[in-house]
């Protein structure tokens, strides 16, 4: 039962210019630990999203037209917004998305975090004068870009359109999201938080769909979306870029990650225990820096693995609105089985599978996945190679730095990587070959506001958060002026 202090912020329809955007067709929201509809939402009908464009057209001029200061007002005002009712939406995403209430309160916190951060950006939006002598004025302009779309998935859905939003808002733009339908709530009410800390009327509009593809095209083919700012896996990624390219539309990817975690013979492993169990089991592995693949020094691997399964032996999974829950479920069903062929795959192929953790659920229902480890995975395995996506512990040994460098960069994917060791020569190699965009030195938290979360190869490209983060949400105009 979902109960809010603030009910008026569970919304069930489309913003559109401000107000409703009410569609005939509805789409059931299901609670992934109860599989009970929380609520339905109404779906945006064919054509409302040239509503959204032009109200967002509207809105952008004069708000790209304030002071850095008077915008960056407007999103502490949001920050602060989100922060008050922390609570409310803390529930919502536990409803909607299923982690533990704890994290979800810390994911609410991240969210606002971005608008403090940004807010903070927009009245540092300093251009560049150039010296070229009398009589002439040369200098570069950040400019927004116009109306850009926010394509946001449902493993972060309060934090990463935050990122986005604030981010554009903050550059002077306009923007069109589009949550994921699995989660649409968070977004919702963000944005509702929005109107009362005086976002004017359609400069931020929230298209509700089952029809990704169609939206997605759209995005890409309208020559008045001047960008595409998408998080979700590589394979969506590919396809955006392959149509956004005919329009020649700038895109910022934050696609999927396959981290390696590894740990030196030198490290201080119950240290290392620790962040490993903070990284992999984050929102139940559905984090796409998450542990994929847990590389340990021979020596110590078995006193390593013996503290870990300590740990995954108390791990509680249920509901994450009891109390002591350290592990929702996964976001569906399909989930569940796609994780499981992975697990049949490597011990098809020789691996060890140990189950772990405390069924909390008061009946089996929900799609939950216990914590799982794999002993033995070797580079032919799907384990290896393939994100995850859940609780799963993917273990290979290595003998020397070298191979563990090589064994991490074995992989198409460059998003994060994690090393614990207290060597200085280790760690500077590590620092150095390591092919990531974030990498976690004794250190296993890289999310935060002021860093520039992205990754490289089939990872994505471009930046958010961070001072890097608002780059991506302008463009730079050079003026030569002679008097
Ligand atoms: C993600 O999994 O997409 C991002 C998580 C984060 O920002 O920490």
């Amino acid at each position: 039962m979902l109960n809010l202090n603030d009910p008026s912020l569970l919304v069930l329809h489309s913003l559109i210019g401000g107000v409703s955007g009410q569609g005939l067709r509805t789409y059931p929201v299901i609670n992934p630990a109860s599989e009970q509809i929380i609520a339905e939402i109404s779906l945006l009908e064919e054509g409302m999203e040239a509503q959204a464009l032009a109200s967002a057209q509207a809105a952008q001029n004069p708000w790209a037209g304030l002071s850095g200061m008077e915008r960056g007002r407007v999103l502490r005002r949001w920050g602060d917004l989100i922060l008050t009712n922390e609570d409310d939406l803390a529930r919502l995403l536990t409803h909607e998305q299923g982690k533990p209430l704890a994290e979800a309160r810390a994911e609410i916190a991240y969210a606002a975090d971005y608008f403090h951060w940004f807010s903070g950006e927009a009245e540092r939006m300093y251009g560049r004068s150039l010296p070229v002598g009398a009589g002439r004025r040369h200098w570069v302009e950040q400019r927004a870009l116009g109306v850009v779309a926010a394509i946001t998935p449902w493993n972060f859905p309060a934090a990463m359109l935050a990122r986005k939003l604030a981010a554009a808002l903050a550059a002077g733009n306009a923007v069109i999201a589009k949550p994921a339908i699995e989660t649409p709530f968070s977004a919702l009410a963000i944005a509702q938080l929005g109107a009362r800390a005086g976002i004017p009327d359609g400069l931020v509009n929230v298209l509700l769909t089952d029809q990704p593809e169609r939206i997605g095209e759209w995005f890409c083919s309208e020559p008045k979306i001047a960008k595409i700012s998408f998080t979700g896996s590589t394979a969506v990624g590919r396809w955006l870029l392959a149509r956004a390219g005919d329009g020649v539309k700038p895109c910022t990817m934050e696609l999927g990650g396959n981290a390696p975690f590894i740990v030196f013979a030198d490290a201080n492993i119950p240290a290392a225990v620790n962040g490993f169990i903070a990284c992999k089991f984050r929102n139940a592995g559905q984090t796409c820096i998450s542990a994929n693949r847990l590389l340990v020094h021979m020596s110590i691997a078995a006193e390593f693995l013996s503290l870990l399964r300590d740990r995954l032996n108390l791990m509680c999974f249920g509901d994450g609105m009891q109390e002591g829950i350290d592990l929702g479920p996964l976001i569906h069903a399909t989930a569940c089985s796609r994780l499981q062929q992975k697990i049949t795959d490597a011990k098809d192929k020789g691996a060890i599978v140990e189950s772990f953790g405390i069924d909390r659920r008061a009946s089996p229902i929900g799609s939950f996945f216990a914590p799982t480890l794999v002993t033995g995975v070797t580079p032919e395995m799907r384990l290896f190679n393939e994100e995850s996506f859940g609780p799963i512990v993917a273990v290979t040994e290595f003998a020397t730095c070298d191979e563990a460098i090589l064994l991490a960069n074995q992989t198409q994917y460059g998003l994060a990587a994690y090393v614990y060791s207290k060597d200085l020569t280790t760690i500077n190699q590590c620092q150095k070959l390591l092919q990531f965009g974030m990498l976690g030195i004794n250190e296993a938290r890289l999310s935060h506001a002021y860093a520039p979360f992205g990754g490289i190869k089939n990872s994505g490209f471009g930046r958010e958060g961070g001072l890097e983060g608002i780059t991506h949400y302008q463009s730079q105009q050079f003026i030569a002026w002679s008097e």
